[in-house]
């Protein structure tokens, strides 16, 4: 394993009685990547998050934060990681202040770094106005901004976020993902996320999970490239046919379906008085010739032809479709050893503030 190798993961299974939440994944973060990690709900990501930050052991695997193995090594991997769960766990009684104070005197920082370090953490999160407030009377947006204001307190060189931008206003979700774009320069950084456009933003990597798998894990360009698909948008008039009758909807889908190349012909809404689809062709081809020549032959009249990449959200939702929990049921006799290891290793599903107390290190 390089020394570069900043979070690694080798065939991690986390098995939750009968329930095979991760099943032998493996993925390597190296030194300053800012990867996306995305997945449909209850795909594995939490799990995995939780792993990497021992607050919960494997089934099976290894997993390395900076090196120290995540079983073996807990207090090191801490020191290295800054860590915002999915749902903040904060003291409710304590003040907004006191609470980071508390984080810090955890963390082992001076007064000195403590208090500059504070001068940034109130500019990003947008703490500044609740700094003196009790946790229990802020709102969910606030107390997110107070869990990654926790998390980002010591400057760790490895930063581990659990949709940190779910429920910030939108002005708050881009200042947010700014910041992460901007440290993601010197610092590691796994983002869970379902907010696909941030991921475009903040991330040159992703790393898709579906039913505890990795079902993609590779460079943004790779990833939308990977269904070897490519869009095509479409529309006719449906009124200014030059010779003959008007084209019906059917007219022109068949006529487009029967066309050498298209895959996966579908009706558009469209506002317009036009009949407007969108279809699929090869990666490598490039059918807008064949496509422009039909609607001339035909004497349609076109409004419009496009040829685009897949999305990221098109692939993503390629690759994840029907993931459901169901489906990764174990048959309970396969699950012999499964039982006795989630006797062990299966804690309550919500992170308590000792937790995240205790990664002070
Ligand atoms: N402590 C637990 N006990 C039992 N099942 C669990 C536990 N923790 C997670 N699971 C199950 O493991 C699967 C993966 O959950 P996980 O929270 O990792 O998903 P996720 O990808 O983070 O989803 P989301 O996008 O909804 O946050 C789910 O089916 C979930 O119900
Ligand atoms: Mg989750």
């Amino acid at each position: 394993m390089s020394t570069d190798v900043m979070i690694y993961a080798d065939d991690l299974t986390k098995r939750f009685g009968s329930l095979r939440a991760l099943d032998r994944i493996r993925f390597e973060v190296s030194r300053g990547e800012v990867v996306g990690f995305l997945g449909p709900n209850g795909a594995g990501k939490s799990t995995t998050m939780r792993i990497l930050t021992c607050f919960i052991s494997p089934s099976d695997g290894t997993a390395k934060v900076h090196g120290h193995d995540v079983f073996d090594e807990p207090l090191e991997v801490r020191r290295k990681i800054g860590y915002l769960p999915q749902r903040a766990p904060l003291y409710q009684d304590m003040l907004v202040w006191d609470y980071l104070r508390f984080v810090a005197d955890m963390r082992g920082l001076d007064p000195t770094t403590f208090k500059s370090r504070m001068r940034k953490i109130v500019e990003v999160c947008g703490l500044a106005q609740v700094l003196g407030m009790d946790i229990n009377t802020l709102s969910h947006g606030y107390r997110q901004r107070v869990g990654l204001g926790q998390a980002l307190l010591h400057d760790p060189p490895i930063l581990i976020l659990d949709e940190p931008t779910s429920d910030l206003d939108p002005n708050e979700k881009a200042e947010v993902i700014r910041y992460i774009k901007e440290i993601g320069k010197e610092r590691t950084i796994l983002l869970s996320t379902h907010n696909l456009a941030e991921v475009e933003t903040a991330c040159a990597r992703a790393i898709i999970i579906s039913k505890g798998r990795i079902v993609a894990d590779g460079p943004l360009d790779e990833i939308r490239a990977r269904s070897g698909k490519i869009r095509y948008t479409l529309s006719v008039s449906e009124q200014t046919a030059e010779r003959g009758k008007a084209p019906s909807v059917a007219e022109v889908q068949s006529a487009l379906r029967a066309l050498a190349g298209v895959r996966g012909v579908n009706e558009l809404p469209t506002d317009e008085k036009a009949h407007a689809f969108e279809l699929a062709g090869d990666q490598d081809g490039d059918l807008r010739s064949d496509l422009f020549r039909l609607v001339v032959s035909k004497g349609w009249t076109l409004l419009e032809l496009r040829r685009d990449s897949q999305t990221l959200e098109d692939v993503f939702r390629d690759l994840t479709k029907g993931d459901e929990r169901r489906d990764r049921r174990l048959g309970r006799d396969a699950d012999d050893d499964g039982e006795a290891a989630d006797k062990k290793d299966t804690p309550e599903r919500s992170e308590s503030p000792k937790e995240v107390a205790a990664s002070g290190g």
